[in-house]
């Protein structure tokens, strides 16, 4: 994608006056307001239905900007230097002078933060002077959004301004840790569990419960592309698409590969955009083949299994 200076000063234009806009990370693209802002956080949650007490994730530019508002410990430099920027977000305690928007935690004092990697949204972030609110940018529970079109599917005329940063290169929203007390996982995402654990080097929780209250984004029915959708199927059934991740020597009109080889970072890449071509097709519903759990592919079965309690 083109790097673009207007586009840039645009965005900034409408953040500045507390307006929502789309803009792209590596993930997935976000519904991004001023943080500090309670006019601008107001308006995220009613632009995507979202209720109240689900807490939003804020976006950083640099380590100064969040030491502002966040109280850093020894895991969380040790994950930062080693994966930041990138596709994981902390959760972590929130200073007491910290400037952020009240919505934005529900009045909690816990916050999720993270650095995206993607060269447009650094360039934008960099002078802003505040950090970006910023949830994925879709209708609360539906698919999200890794295409700058799709952001204007989801939103229509409601958003003034989308910038467009090209298909997100990972694909599915970052890895969630809480280190507000011992490491606990909270969403499996772009970054590999198994990954995190050798930095660390010591156990690490993984809850990704959707009954638990500290992650209350997780609930079960999420990542909908809007028609049933079934795991581990062997035979296609009458309307269905099929889902596979690899490219098969067949020609079936009906069947979809998330990557030629079968790369998993590609079939990330693709498993959204995917899902809403199906969709767009007119499919009533969809079958995927049994992907093995193993590094991303755990991250690709646990949102597939959230759309598919549609
Ligand atoms: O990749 C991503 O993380 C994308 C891009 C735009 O950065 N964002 C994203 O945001 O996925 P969202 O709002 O769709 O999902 C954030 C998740 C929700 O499940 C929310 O409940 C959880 O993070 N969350 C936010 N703040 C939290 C907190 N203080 N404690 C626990 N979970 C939190
Ligand atoms: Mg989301």
């Amino acid at each position: 994608m083109k790097y673009n200076q207007s586009n840039i000063k645009k965005a900034k234009k409408y953040l500045d006056n507390n307006n929502c806009i789309g803009i792209p990370t590596e993930t997935v693209y976000g519904l991004a307001g001023n943080a500090y802002s309670d006019i601008a956080v107001k308006k995220i949650f009613i632009l995507k239905k979202r209720p109240r007490n689900n807490p939003l994730i804020v976006h950083y530019y640099n380590l100064s900007e969040l030491k502002k508002d966040c109280v850093l410990n020894k895991d969380f430099f040790l994950l930062y230097k080693k994966f930041c920027p990138g596709p994981l977000t902390f959760v972590l305690k929130l200073k007491k002078n910290s400037k952020i928007s009240k919505i934005v935690t529900n009045n909690k004092k816990i916050l999720a933060v993270r650095f995206p990697k993607q060269r447009l949204f650094k360039k934008l972030i960099k002078n802003l002077g505040y950090p970006l609110a910023a949830p994925s940018a879709n209708i609360s529970n539906k698919l999200s959004s890794v295409k700058a079109s799709d952001v204007k599917e989801e939103f229509g005329n409601k958003i003034k301004f989308v910038l467009d940063g090209g298909k997100c290169k990972v694909g599915i929203e970052s890895t969630i840790i809480s280190l507000i007390k011992k490491p606990e996982i909270l969403r499996l995402g772009g970054l590999e569990n198994s990954k995190i654990k050798k930095v660390l080097n010591k156990p690490i929780t993984v809850n990704i419960n959707p009954n638990k209250k500290n992650a209350p984004g997780q609930s079960k029915l999420h990542y909908s592309p809007g028609i049933p959708l079934r795991m581990n199927a062997k035979k296609l059934k009458k309307d269905e698409a099929f889902v596979v991740l690899k490219k098969k020597n067949i020609r079936n009109k009906d069947c979809f590969y998330l990557s030629k080889k079968g790369n998993l970072n590609e079939a990330t890449k693709n498993l959204y955009s995917t899902l809403r071509k199906i969709k767009k097709k007119g499919y009533k519903s969809i079958a995927v083949e049994k992907i093995k759990s193993v590094g991303l592919g755990q991250s690709i079965n646990d949102r597939l299994n959230r759309a598919s309690k549609f």
